[in-house]
């Protein structure tokens, strides 16, 4: 019988990540099946077709009203609903087709998967971890672990700067984890020791993430578009979404040049 692998699955609000520890040990990130380290956790619905990740986030422009994203910011607020073409889904069953697609990529690439460890901001609750598990079980994993994001993080930096097991490393040590994701903000801090690594403290802020930052550029274009043509680019679905991506890209380059341009199209203006 082949061994079936366990994986570690970062389920962002914006990207995910699934990665495994190869035959030496070490962690690798799998990538999806177009080659990606990350895919969007964005979900289409096209007839009986369910797409995930960067080609669904490119027809989101073309077919807004098929396309679920940001699903975690509503992670156990079962009674949240996105309705497409008559059908419901609710934020956990979108994190189910999220991890299936992760699932049936990596699977291609490393063989059967049972048991996974999915990542949570360390202020989730109860509730919202659970929903996550469920996520992770509908998915088609017979054992999930749920393990805070700030853990998950400082267990890279030792393991990254020592280079050993953390089982192998003596001291102890408290490490502040800063995390600005695409929907959450998490501030904690960590104690990490011989046997154990746990969350100390943590503050921060579940709905504030670059997707806040990208809502104020969009307002701020959106305005000054209504002062040159008098129409509002927010109204429509696909003007909005077109240019949500050019922000993201704009903002993008800004990370790494002075200036960006980008274009903004509505009602036969630009
Ligand atoms: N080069 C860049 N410059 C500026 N912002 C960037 C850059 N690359 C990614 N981002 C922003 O980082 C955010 C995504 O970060 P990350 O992948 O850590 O979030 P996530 O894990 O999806 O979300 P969360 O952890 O909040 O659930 C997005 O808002 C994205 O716009
Ligand atoms: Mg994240």
């Amino acid at each position: 019988m082949l061994p079936t692998h366990a994986v570690g699955i970062d389920l962002g609000t914006t990207y995910s990540c699934i990665a495994y520890l190869n035959e030496h040990g070490e962690p690798v990130t799998v990538p999806n099946r177009d080659g990606e380290l990350s895919t969007p956790s964005v979900v289409m619905f096209d007839g009986d077709h369910v797409i995930v990740g960067t080609e669904a986030l490119r027809n989101s422009i073309r077919y807004p009203d098929r396309v679920v994203m940001h699903a975690k910011r509503f992670m156990g607020e079962s009674q949240h609903r996105w309705t497409i073409a008559g059908r419901s889904f609710n934020p956990t069953d979108i994190s189910t087709h999220i991890l299936k697609q992760l699932l049936s990529d990596a699977r291609e690439r490393i063989g059967a998967i049972e048991r996974a460890v999915i990542t949570v901001p360390a202020q989730f609750s109860d509730v919202q971890r659970q929903a996550t598990a469920e996520a992770g079980r509908r998915a088609g994993l017979k054992h999930v672990d749920i393990i805070n994001e700030p853990v998950a993080a400082a267990l890279c930096f030792v393991l990254g700067t020592e280079g050993i097991w953390f089982t192998e490393l003596a001291t102890a040590q408290t490490i502040m984890v800063v995390d600005l994701g695409g929907g959450t903000f998490d501030l904690s801090l960590v104690k990490y020791e011989k046997n154990s690594v746990s969350v100390k403290a943590s503050g921060g802020d579940l709905h504030l993430g670059g997707l806040d930052w990208n809502a104020a550029l969009e307002k701020a274009i959106a305005r000054q578009f209504q002062k040159d043509f008098g129409t509002d680019v927010l109204r429509d679905r696909e003007s909005r979404q077109a240019l949500a991506l050019e922000v993201e890209q704009a903002k993008r380059s800004l990370s790494v040049r002075p200036k960006a341009a980008l274009t903004c199209q509505h009602s036969g203006h630009r």
